[in-house]
């Protein structure tokens, strides 16, 4: 069956910031140690501790923002325990996952050089469940503040002279669970007091502030949380998982039938719901769409990889993750007017990972490819498009095809495709309005639904060129193959 794509590049609707292709990295597992930081390790090549294949392949992606500590863990970490030298750092239990012992080798200088080598920008989130409004005070001013005070003075005896520029704070982390159970009455409160000390002290870098929005379809809690503290914040952050069965029993990430499949997807395009619901309560409140919807958790939940610790939350990634993620994208695209930034959870060795490591070896995911294609739209203007299909299966949510297109600033229109069947092909004519394509090269990634890298065979999954388009009359004609993500430039 053929779909059309209706491409309008004349008429823009918004701007698609790089940060919706961002990343969340927690003190979790293998995130952190031995994921993205090895500290002293002789035996895996590293500059300043940080893994040097795991930094070079997330800047291929072209990785715009990183979010940390947490997640669960940021409302019971103490940053001064990971500040000074590493002897004297105080080690902790990490309760949330796995029990296991948390020496705070790694700390608010190590994250900042991560984002240096990594050249991207820092979203730190702060502990409201069981700080201080003085302890995330004094983080700021440790973080940002150039000029003399107490906090700048430790931070330069600590061996860093300048001070840091923070391009997102988080005031807690899902206060309505892990982060202190709270009411949203009772965060609103508590966001406006402690937003109020993230101080700006640099006026040329100010400080995005993320309130800590709602669980998936929670609406009363962003109805609260717009009502009472719209004036305060610049985000308002919304977690979604998708979780293919219950939360006791999720599913394999590897064995898994094709209704599973089906299932996962279909619940994946909930996030279209969601981003439409929470964002028309915010268009009440904010008609104008200056806080941005900041969806900094996504992404797959399995159940662990057998033998591994249940609290480290490891799973493997297969075409099924890559699928879930260009859907996703795609919607986050669409939304771009409101949607500010999302960051897949997360980055290496926990849950949808666009990177696993062992010991030395490392593999990229397919959902690490799928990123890659995306990477075309980077702050690209998105522009008119509408795909003419039907749902897969009738009734659901899930669409037989899906498309979303950006103009770059050289004029070159970039579209990324979905096709999410597992067995057919997709035939899609393409046309453009008033554009007329002279040039068209394209990158698929595809395979069977249970395709994945393993660290003998790490690029079994991959990227290649795609060439199965023809340019016609108005446009182009792409066959999509089964199970694919497809990036076209054309120019
Ligand atoms: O990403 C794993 C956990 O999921 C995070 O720590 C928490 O914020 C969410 O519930």
């Amino acid at each position: 069956m053929k779909d059309t794509l209706y491409i309008n590049p004349n008429v823009e609707k918004g701007h698609i910031r790089r940060q919706l292709q961002g990343h969340f990295s927690e003190h979790l597992g293998r995130c952190i140690y031995g994921g993205l930081f090895v500290g002293d390790d002789k035996e895996i090549p590293n500059v300043n501790g940080m893994r040097t294949d795991v930094v070079e392949a997330l800047k291929k992606v072209r990785i715009p923002a990183l979010r940390w500590p947490g997640g669960c863990f940021a409302d019971e970490y103490h940053w001064k325990d990971g500040i000074g030298p590493k002897e004297n750092r105080k080690k902790m239990i990490n309760t949330h996952w796995g029990g296991v012992t948390e020496d705070n080798s790694f700390g608010t200088h190590e994250f900042m050089e991560l984002c240096r080598q990594l050249e991207c920008d820092a979203y730190i989130t702060g502990n409201v469940g069981s700080g201080t409004v003085q302890e995330m005070n004094e983080w700021v001013e440790y973080l940002t503040f150039d000029g003399v005070s107490p906090m700048a003075e430790l931070r330069k005896k600590n061996g860093h002279e300048a001070a840091w520029r923070v391009q997102y704070f988080g005031v807690g982390n899902e206060p309505w669970g892990c982060g202190g159970n709270m009411t949203a009455e009772y965060y609103a409160n508590e966001y406006r007091r402690y937003q109020t000390y993230i101080r700006q002290y640099r006026p040329d870098a100010r400080i995005y502030r993320v309130a800590a929005g709602p669980n998936a379809g929670d609406f009363h809690w962003t109805e609260v949380l717009m009502r009472e503290a719209v004036r305060h914040m610049d985000g308002l952050s919304l977690h979604y998982y998708t979780v293919p069965h219950e939360w006791h029993k999720k599913g394999s990430a590897l064995n898994f039938t094709k209704e599973d499949y089906y299932l996962t997807l279909e619940k994946t395009m909930y996030m279209e719901e969601l981003l439409k619901t929470h964002g028309a309560i915010m268009d009440q409140y904010d008609p104008n769409k200056r806080v941005g919807l900041i969806v900094d958790e996504w992404g797959t939940w399995y159940d662990v990889e057998e033998g591994t610790n249940p609290g480290f939350l490891y799973q493997q990634n297969s075409m099924r993750d890559a699928i879930v993620a260009g859907l996703n994208l795609n919607m986050f695209n669409e939304h771009c007017d409101r949607v500010h930034m999302a960051n897949i959870a997360q980055t290496v060795n926990v849950l949808q990972a666009m990177i696993l490591t062992e010991g030395k070896r490392m593999l990229c995911t397919p959902t690490y490819y799928a990123f890659k294609l995306f990477s075309a739209h980077q702050e690209n203007e998105l522009v008119d498009s509408h795909m003419l299909t039907n749902p897969l299966f009738e009734g659901g949510k899930l669409p037989a095809a899906q498309a979303t297109a950006s103009k770059a600033k050289d004029g070159t229109l970039h579209v990324t495709l979905v096709n999410p069947s597992a067995d057919d092909e997709r035939e899609v004519k393409v046309v453009l309005q008033d554009f007329s394509a002279k040039k068209v090269t394209g990158e698929v990634l595809t395979g069977k639904m249970g395709d994945h890298n393993t660290f003998d065979e790490p690029e079994r999954v991959k990227d290649r060129p795609f060439t199965g388009f023809a340019l016609a009359d108005e446009g182009l004609t792409a066959t999509l193959p089964a199970c694919s993500v497809v990036h076209l430039a054309i120019c």
